[in-house]
């Protein structure tokens, strides 16, 4: 991820979704030097060339746009929030990018390794930031609820949850337990952000998206193959029965139109990869059954 908005950051302004100065601080010593070397434009059109044709056109237009998407649905809310908890914040800078959220009390929730490297990257600017509380938690293991509340967290805050580009890695055990927290912690009316793969490519049914068989080698090879999906026609229902209601769920096939297509831009997002917006819904959460 750190690459593909170090990438897009590079684009001059007019033509770009985002702007993310920090990402090049996550990268690898040999990637930094190529984002180094793609301020001249055409190596940078060079490198998002062979990136595209080594991984596929989806990841990266996919990446792209998820992250402007989310970006908005996240402004858009901040003003009439106190706090946000980014689950498996990895190497997300929106904290410290995005000046809307900056009177936000934030949570980066993450497995403590991760953090570590993220922490040693930015140390400067986390220090400016006391409002920032770093929550280690690994979802398949850890008590998500214990550990924000360690953290200072405020029950019915209120709250934006942000659980981006994770779900995929985990046990659907993991992923029931942790929106099992949520719902507890969340107070009604909540935002919660997250995304998922299309249950189809978990299952092997590739057929209906040309990009996924290098994007699961990448991954797999990666040593972070894909575990959980959900189909799309089932999300209102599996959101309902964890107590939240569906209130927007975006391929990043349509983001990409949204946003590539007004900036006469080539990309196309994927179908596969999916960034739902929900609501925390209005009913007694005790009677939510635990996963
Ligand atoms: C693809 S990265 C996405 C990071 C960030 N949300 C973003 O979109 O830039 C996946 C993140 O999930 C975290 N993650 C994966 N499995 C996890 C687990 N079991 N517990 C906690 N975090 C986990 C990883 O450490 C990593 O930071």
């Amino acid at each position: 991820m750190a690459v593909q908005r170090g990438l897009e950051s590079l684009r001059p302004a007019r033509w770009r979704l985002f702007c993310d100065p920090l990402s090049s601080r996550f990268v690898s010593t040999r990637w930094r030097i190529i984002l180094r070397a793609g301020h001249f434009p055409g190596v940078r059109r060079l490198v998002e060339a062979i990136y595209d044709r080594v991984g596929g056109p989806g990841p990266r237009a996919s990446a792209i746009a998820r992250t402007r998407l989310i970006d908005d649905l996240l402004v858009r809310e901040a003003q009439s929030a106190a706090q946000l908890v980014i689950l498996g914040a990895g190497f997300d800078s929106r904290p410290y990018r995005l000046s809307p959220l900056q009177h936000l009390a934030i949570f980066e929730v993450d497995q403590p390794a991760t953090q570590h490297v993220k922490r040693a990257a930015m140390r400067v600017t986390t220090s400016k930031l006391p409002n920032v509380h770093f929550v280690p938690v690994d979802f398949e293991h850890d008590d998500l609820t214990a550990a924000l509340e360690a953290a200072h967290y405020e029950r019915h805050g209120p709250t934006m949850f942000l659980w981006e580009g994770v779900t995929n890695y985990l046990t659907a055990a993991a992923v029931d337990t942790t929106l099992h927290a949520v719902r507890k912690l969340a107070g009604d009316h909540d935002l919660l952000i997250f995304t998922y793969i299309d249950r189809a490519v978990i299952d092997g049914d590739l057929d209906a998206f040309p990009e996924a068989r290098r994007w699961i080698e990448g991954v797999t090879r990666r040593g972070e193959p894909w575990t959980f999906g959900l189909d799309p026609a089932g999300v209102p229902n599996f959101l309902a029965n964890r107590g939240f209601t569906l209130e927007q769920d975006l391929s990043t096939a349509a983001a990409g139109d949204q946003y590539f297509k007004p900036l006469g831009r080539r990309e196309r997002g994927s179908a596969l990869y999916h960034v739902v917006a929900a609501r925390a819904a209005l009913r007694n959460v005790d009677a939510i059954s635990t996963p």
